[in-house]
């Protein structure tokens, strides 16, 4: 299968890149973004797009994809509503809207995050709701992924100074967090491997927590 990456210099994008360049059932990657990966391999072509609300000027190399997988986005943490829904539900629905018509009958994988409720009283829980909504509407095979806590794995770090350090504090609690709430953590290799399964073969429902995740 061919897939594009959108966040790929990500936390999350960078694991399930990994995942990618190393699944024999991935034969092709594309990564859309701000910034370049830095990684070099046969398998990989790079997109580096300031505008990501206009993909007009690039749309014709996002075409022929099987899948998406997005992992672009952001903490909500000190950010307005308005700057917050346009990275999160804007950006996204860029993307897919170009995709689902590119690639009808596609499979577009997004990540929200566990607690996500259109209805929700938090800001980013209903801002990543929407953003679910609207994508599941779409003409092609979406599918949530609502991960809780994820561990970095093979040195992906965030692209959040804050969140780098507090991964680092994190990591020598991991095996005891995974004993205790084995349905609410996850890490960046199952989510990878979990994305490449859902484009290779579906998943049994839209929309999965980490425990479906790591079934997967
Ligand atoms: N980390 C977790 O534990 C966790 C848990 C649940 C859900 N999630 C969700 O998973 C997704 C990825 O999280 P992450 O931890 O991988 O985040 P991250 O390390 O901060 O990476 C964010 C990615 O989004 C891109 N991005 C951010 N703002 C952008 C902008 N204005 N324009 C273009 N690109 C932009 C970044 O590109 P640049 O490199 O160019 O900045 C980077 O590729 C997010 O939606 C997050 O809510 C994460």
């Amino acid at each position: 299968m061919k897939v594009i990456i959108f966040g790929a210099t990500g936390m999350l994008g960078q694991g399930v890149l990994r995942e990618c360049l190393a699944d024999d059932r991935v034969r092709a990657v594309l990564t859309v973004g701000r910034s370049p990966t830095g990684r070099a391999h046969g398998k990989l072509r790079e997109i580096v797009h300031a505008d990501l609300l206009d993909l007009a000027p690039v749309e014709a190399e996002l075409a022929g994809f099987d899948a998406c997988f997005f992992c672009l986005g952001v903490s909500s943490a000190g950010m307005e509503e308005e700057s917050y829904r346009r990275i999160t539900y804007d950006f996204t629905l860029s993307a897919g809207t170009t995709l689902a018509r590119l690639n009808p009958g596609s499979t577009f994988v997004y990540v929200s995050g566990a607690g996500t409720d259109a209805q929700g009283r938090r800001m980013w829980a209903r801002v990543k709701g929407m953003t679910e909504n609207a994508l599941l509407a779409l003409p092609f095979e979406a599918y949530m992924l609502r991960p809780g806590y994820i561990q970095p794995m093979y040195g992906a770090t965030s692209r959040t100074p804050f969140y780098r350090l507090a991964y680092v504090v994190a990591r020598p609690f991991y095996p005891v967090l995974r004993r205790l709430l084995p349905s609410a953590v996850t890490t960046t290799e199952q989510i990878g491997r979990a994305m490449i399964a859902i484009a290779d073969h579906g998943a049994p429902k839209r929309v999965l927590g980490a425990a479906d995740i790591n079934a997967l």
